[in-house]
């Protein structure tokens, strides 16, 4: 019997691999449990060990040991034939797209379509609405060399989604494309997983992907799993520095704080850096005149980003605290009392953590 859970439940899974007398455990006892209709995101440095866990998930990497259970089976103990059937249920797509270049958009769509029980008539069909779903109608009778990268992105979410998979998997589906074109493909994935209810798996290593369109996320450093969330909860008040970092970028803050330091702005302000965390309404304006007024501490915003994720604000702030030292102290504690995350940055050195 297996228990009710997520339609992917991965559980305590290893993945050793064993090449000329070295040993690689690229993937260290990795529990999961994506819900249907999630966007979910794994993030990780190259070699974090992202691709061989995806690949887990439809067994075409069989883990060296742990549990792999989508739609309440457990693809482990099914036999070939019955694999073979589930498999269909997962579509994948790739940084590289894999289409066929001797095939036509139409001929590459088609292609999973020829063992299936539908008459050629059926197929056409099937293939045209799904040339319609993506947005390529006029290119069917094009070759792969005649689209661009975006397009044949498009080609090949179509083609995965040919055998209508709940389950959907991007392995760095956007990493050969530019950022304007990684947007379009993201909503694409976006409104497919609103419009079909499609499952999502994504694999990047790109936070901004992550911010665009997942509900949770995964973070990946070394084979293991070091840290798992909702979106809001990992990008307002990550815990591990790997996370941060991830953050960090995206927020473009790491960057700043190097200016910031550089310039020595904060000393010759002879004050304190404080860094904000927020989520939900908190807005700058009315804290910098309360710091004034509670504590008479000036505060100068040095940096601020505010966003939107999932309908929801979420805002990170440098202010440079300038009074006296015991009373910059106690505004510092009254912002931790708000339901806001305060850290203050040592602003002598030039690697914190
Ligand atoms: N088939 C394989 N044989 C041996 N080592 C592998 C194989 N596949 C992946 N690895 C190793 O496993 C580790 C994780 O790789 P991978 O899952 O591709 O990471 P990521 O997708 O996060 O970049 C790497 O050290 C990689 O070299
Ligand atoms: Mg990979």
């Amino acid at each position: 019997m297996v228990e009710k859970g997520g339609i992917i439940q991965l559980k305590n899974i290893d993945v050793t691999f064993h090449n000329e007398g070295k040993t690689i455990e690229a993937v260290k006892n990795v529990s999961i449990n994506v819900n249907k209709g999630d966007i979910f995101g794994v993030i990780g440095y190259s070699g974090a060990g992202k691709s061989t866990l995806v690949r887990v998930i439809n067994l075409l990497q069989k883990p060296t040991s742990g549990e792999v259970i989508v739609n309440d089976k457990n693809l482990t103990k099914l036999s070939v034939k019955d694999l073979r059937k589930e498999r269909k249920n997962i579509g994948m797509i790739f940084q590289h797209f894999n289409l066929m270049r001797s095939l036509t958009v139409f001929g590459n769509i088609d292609f999973p379509l020829r063992d299936s029980k539908l008459s050629k008539q059926e197929r056409k069909e099937k293939v045209n609405k799904l040339l319609s779903l993506v947005g390529l109608e006029d290119r069917a009778n094009n070759y792969p060399s005649q689209l661009s990268g975006g397009q044949k992105q498009r080609v090949a979410i179509a083609r995965a989604l040919a055998s209508d998979p709940e389950i959907l998997i991007s392995d760095e589906a956007t990493s050969a494309l530019d950022p304007k074109t990684t947007t379009e493909i993201l909503n694409l994935l976006g409104r497919l997983n609103k419009e079909l209810g499609i499952t999502i798996v994504i694999i990047t290593h790109e936070m901004d992907a992550i911010k665009q369109i997942c509900n949770r996320v995964a973070v990946m450093e070394d084979g293991k799993l070091i840290e798992e969330g909702d979106l809001l909860t990992i990008f307002g008040s990550p815990k591990k520095k790997l996370t941060k970092d991830f953050v960090d970028t995206s927020t473009q803050i790491s960057s700043v704080l190097d200016e910031i330091k550089e310039s020595g702005i904060v000393k010759s302000l002879s004050g304190r850096l404080v860094e904000l965390n927020y989520i939900g309404n908190v807005t700058n304006e009315p804290l910098v005149v309360e710091l004034y007024k509670k504590f008479n501490v000036e505060a100068n915003i040095l940096f601020s980003n505010i966003e939107r994720l999932q309908s929801t604000t979420v805002g990170i702030m440098l202010f440079a605290l300038t009074g006296d030292d015991d009373k910059v102290s106690a505004a510092i504690e009254y912002l931790n009392s708000l339901n806001v995350n305060v850290k203050e940055i040592d602003i002598t050195e030039s690697e914190e953590d």
